[in-house]
């Protein structure tokens, strides 16, 4: 579904990635670790094609297509959705009106009850992110997810922010969204989570992780072993390490 190779791409003129090869099929999802500050996030705008993020080598092939020089609204129409890290406020744009706009093609009941399911039927009203809080902006990503419905799924530490009572609503909801309640072979949607902590790993079924620092991949395997290393030995070791696992 999505085949990156090579990838090299800069912010401001300085290199960010510097070669990063993955492929994700359908039905996959994958975990992506590593410290701050080493590419995660740019990543994710790369693969989105937001502008500040210029890729000065390699290419970003989606569902067959090209998609290295395609525009973001393109993108999005293809199947691709992201959920920021810390997504702006937009005044002036109503959350509700949001979701009419992103999602045309859903039933005012089938869109209600998204808003039910994500507790935010008090938020339609607001202006987007404007005053919420940590918690409340991540609840409303997810629910702009459900809504657009795309097939790919990037996910920028849907975790970091929100409050255990609300920690479980959101690892149900994006194990929804990666249609993990379905059997593998008739799973469409892919996803790529980039996560800090690994609490997502609790509720949902991940098929491979990563692990990136200073704009390389040093590590590939299953994302529970890796995440306990990260977690006795520190990031430290991946550097060493540079294997499978
Ligand atoms: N829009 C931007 N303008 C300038 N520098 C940026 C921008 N986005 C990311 N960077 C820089 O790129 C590096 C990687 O950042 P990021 O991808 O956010 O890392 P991570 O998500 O792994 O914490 C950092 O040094 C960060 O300051
Ligand atoms: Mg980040």
């Amino acid at each position: 579904m999505l085949h990156i190779e090579d990838l090299h791409a800069e912010v401001d003129g300085r290199e960010i990635l510097h070669g990063i090869t993955l492929h994700i099929e359908p039905g996959e999802t994958h975990v992506l670790m590593g410290p701050n500050g080493s590419g995660k996030s740019t990543l994710l705008m790369c693969i989105m094609g937001f502008d500040a993020y210029t890729v000065t080598k390699g290419s970003i092939t989606f569902n067959g297509t090209d998609v290295t020089d395609m525009p973001v609204h393109e993108r999005a129409r293809m199947g691709m959705g992201i959920m920021f890290q810390r997504p702006p406020s937009i005044p002036g744009l109503k959350l509700g009106r949001m979701l009419e706009v992103i999602g045309p093609g859903k039933k005012p009941d089938e869109r209600s009850a998204a808003v039910s399911r994500m507790n935010m039927q008090d938020f339609m009203g607001r202006d987007i992110n404007l005053g919420f809080s940590g918690g409340e902006i991540k609840r409303s990503e997810i629910l702009q997810m459900m809504i657009q419905d795309p097939s790919f799924i990037m996910l920028d530490e849907p975790e970091s922010g929100v409050d255990l009572e609300n920690i479980h609503l959101m690892g149900e909801s994006i194990s929804h969204l990666l249609q993990k309640h379905q059997k593998f072979v008739n799973r469409k949607n892919s996803g790529l989570v980039i996560t800090h902590t690994g609490y997502i790993l609790d509720y949902l079924d991940v098929d491979k992780g990563h692990v990136m620092i200073n704009g390389e991949f040093k590590c590939h395997g299953n994302p529970r072993e890796i995440l306990k290393l990260i977690k006795d030995k520190g990031y430290n070791e991946c550097l060493n390490c540079s294997k499978i696992i």
